[in-house]
């Protein structure tokens, strides 16, 4: 999480309204605001740094990088690039996924199908976005929910049964109008850059989401033929808390059988299920040998579901190993700067001898 906070106080001194307002309508009572200096692909980066730690992976290991955002920092390239180069995992394929807040589940059930497939062994699916560059702050009905983080999942294959079980997705275009951010394209090829900000019809999407989170659930454990009662923790996107009382009501389960962060970070869409996830280990709630059901919705529309049996703790690596894995992140950087230096002179020596590339 970046360390800068905005409370609603503050926010109440920046667009009509208030404390108790927020609070009541949504729950949360303060999010986080990347630094002038930190992007999607630093919040990324150490999001990625972490997890490969706790999870004692090399970066060397990777096969692929999946970055869900829906707040890239280029168009192109894509911030799984940026944070490939940065980590210094020169065996992975990495891209970019855009499924709004549902991408961690999308980004999940594909590194899960690859390495089922047999195609790959290790992947890194990380969900960040820096909401606050999109978000209009003179809209009092969108800005008092979204705030910026990131998080990330070392997915890896193993023998044993368990894991990422199954997955189901959902998409419905006819919704788009509903939450949405215009790519900052010009709409004509000599037109101006139209201005660019979030526009969401906010009752809509809490009536979408109230029916999805419910059918999205009764989906994947229908596909795994399980029920409610085989369940130990249902993790949602952390968009609003009524909507999350709305689909315990609609699944008719406590709210408490929900985990919820909301109030400290807001709606960090696509990373607002792997923090949820942190969280919940850090405080205890999730234990090993615990079956969870992630579940989300967003822009798109998208839904879906994964059903996850969350066998063991990630155990932190030795110190030497931590030593050796902050090592590699500063020959990572030296790589990075000796391949784009040599990139530089191939560029000047063909310029220079005004030879032709073959
Ligand atoms: O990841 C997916 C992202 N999106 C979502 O999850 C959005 C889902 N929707 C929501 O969370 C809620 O619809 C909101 C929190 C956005 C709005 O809550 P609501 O209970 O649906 O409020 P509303 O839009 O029905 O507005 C009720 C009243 C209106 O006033 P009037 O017309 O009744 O006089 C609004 O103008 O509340 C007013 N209002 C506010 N008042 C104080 C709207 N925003 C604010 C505000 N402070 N920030």
């Amino acid at each position: 999480m970046p360390e800068t906070v905005l409370t609603n106080s503050a926010l109440e001194e920046m667009v009509d309204t208030s404390d108790e307002w927020i609070q009541e309508r949504t729950g949360v009572k303060e999010r986080r605001i990347a630094d002038d200096k930190d992007s999607t692909s630093s919040l990324g980066l150490r999001a990625a740094r972490k997890a490969l730690a706790r999870a004692n992976v090399s970066p060397r290991d990777l096969d692929l990088i999946i970055v869900s955002t829906s707040t890239p920092q280029f168009l192109f390239p894509s911030t799984a690039n940026l944070i490939q180069d940065r980590l210094g995992a020169s065996r992975a394929g990495a891209f970019d996924l855009l499924a709004a807040c549902t991408g961690f589940i999308y980004g999940l059930s594909l590194a899960a199908s690859q390495i089922e497939a047999g195609a790959i062994q290790t992947a890194l699916v990380i969900g960040a976005e820096t909401l606050s560059r999109v978000v209009n702050w003179q809209d009092r009905s969108s800005c008092i929910l979204f705030g910026d983080g990131a998080g990330a999942f070392v997915v890896q294959g193993k023998d044993e049964p368990g894991g990422i079980r199954c997955s189901v997705l959902h998409s419905d275009g006819s919704g788009a109008d509903y939450l949405f951010a215009r790519s900052g394209l010009r709409e004509s090829w000599k037109g101006d850059f139209p201005p660019n900000g979030l526009e969401m019809q906010g009752r809509e999407v809490f009536r979408f989401a109230s029916r999805v989170m419910v059918q999205a659930t009764e989906e994947v454990l229908e596909m795994s033929s399980l029920t409610l009662d085989d369940v130990d923790l249902i993790v949602p996107h952390q968009a609003n808390l009524r909507i999350i009382q709305a689909a315990a009501r609609g699944l008719k389960v406590p709210v408490d059988r929900f985990y919820i962060n909301v109030e400290k970070y807001g709606n960090t869409s696509t990373a607002s299920i792997p923090l949820a996830i942190v969280d919940a280990v850090d405080s205890g709630t999730l234990k090993s040998n615990s079956r969870i059901v992630l579940v989300g919705f967003g822009a798109g529309l998208t839904w879906g579901a994964s059903l996850i049996e969350w066998e063991a703790m990630p155990t932190p690596g030795a110190a030497l190993q931590d030593f050796l894995r902050e090592s590699w992140y500063l020959l990572a950087r030296m790589r990075s700067l000796f391949l784009r230096f040599r990139r530089l002179l191939e560029s000047l020596l063909f310029q220079n001898g005004k030879r032709r590339n073959p």
